[in-house]
């Protein structure tokens, strides 16, 4: 599967390429395609260490909008404040067929600790009216597709970073496709000891957006909570 990491040069986006070229062609994708094409030689030659034989895939490097129009699977892993100039500019590359995967958590902190902030839009159904709604709601509106799937929010990215280091978390997901979420959750299997769970539909991602903050937070008060992640048992 040709799957496509927007913002791909950050450390999230190296802990899923690290994790997925075991067997997909994933294109690290940046505004800048030098620095992608190095992120992914630099990936490239951590994962071939790692998996040696066993690597099926591959890490290339490309602009964010070539990277997108050459794939399948679309992550955007890029901050949140940036988040709905950057989806205007991909919109006339995402075709109809491709999942987007969204990892993204619109947070915030002050001098106490840290808070879900979700965004503040007028409501399509009622313009003259403000809702709040979860970074994946916002995308879905933005693009006008229902083949977004919210998840990963919960795994810290040197977590997945770490190749040695057995997970043993869930990947909770919310989406209104269901084929979408067969698809990543297969996607999430081939993440050793990493297990994709349903939550629901997308409106369930301002729940799922918001155990982030929650997590930070649980690592403020105990310095014994490190990278904290989710398991439901
Ligand atoms: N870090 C974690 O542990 C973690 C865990 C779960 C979910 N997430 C979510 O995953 C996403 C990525 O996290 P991250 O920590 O990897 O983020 P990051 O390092 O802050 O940013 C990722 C990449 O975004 C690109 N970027 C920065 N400003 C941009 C802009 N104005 N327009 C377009 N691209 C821009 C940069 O790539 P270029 O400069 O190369 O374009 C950067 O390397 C976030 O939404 C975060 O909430 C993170």
């Amino acid at each position: 599967m040709k799957i496509a990491i927007l913002g791909g040069t950050g450390v999230f986006g190296r802990g899923l390429a690290l994790r997925w070229s075991k067997f997909h062609e994933v294109i690290i994708g940046s505004r800048d395609k030098k620095r992608a094409e190095e992120f992914a030689n630099n990936y490239s030659r951590v994962a071939k260490k790692y998996y040696g034989n066993e690597m099926k895939g591959e890490i290339i490097g490309h602009d964010n909008l070539s990277a997108t129009e050459a794939s399948e699977v679309v992550v955007l892993s890029i901050p949140h404040e940036r988040l709905i100039g950057f989806i205007r500019s991909l919109k006339p590359f995402i075709t109809i067929d491709k999942i987007i995967i969204s990892p993204v958590v619109p947070f915030d902190k002050d001098e106490k600790c840290y808070k879900y902030v979700p965004f503040t839009i007028s409501d399509p159904q009622n313009p003259s009216s403000i809702i709040q709604v979860s970074a994946a709601e916002v995308i879905s509106l933005e693009l006008g597709s229902r083949r977004i799937v919210s998840t990963f929010h919960t795994m810290p990215a040197r977590k997945l970073c770490n190749l040695g280091l057995k997970l043993d978390c869930d990947a909770l997901i919310a989406s209104n496709d269901v084929e979408a979420v067969k698809i990543v959750s297969e996607l999430i299997s081939q993440i050793p000891n990493l297990r994709p769970v349903y939550a629901g539909s997308l409106e369930v991602s301002r729940l799922l957006e918001s155990l982030t903050p929650l997590l930070m937070n649980l690592s403020l008060c105990h310095k014994n909570i490190k990278e904290p992640s989710i398991k439901i048992v």
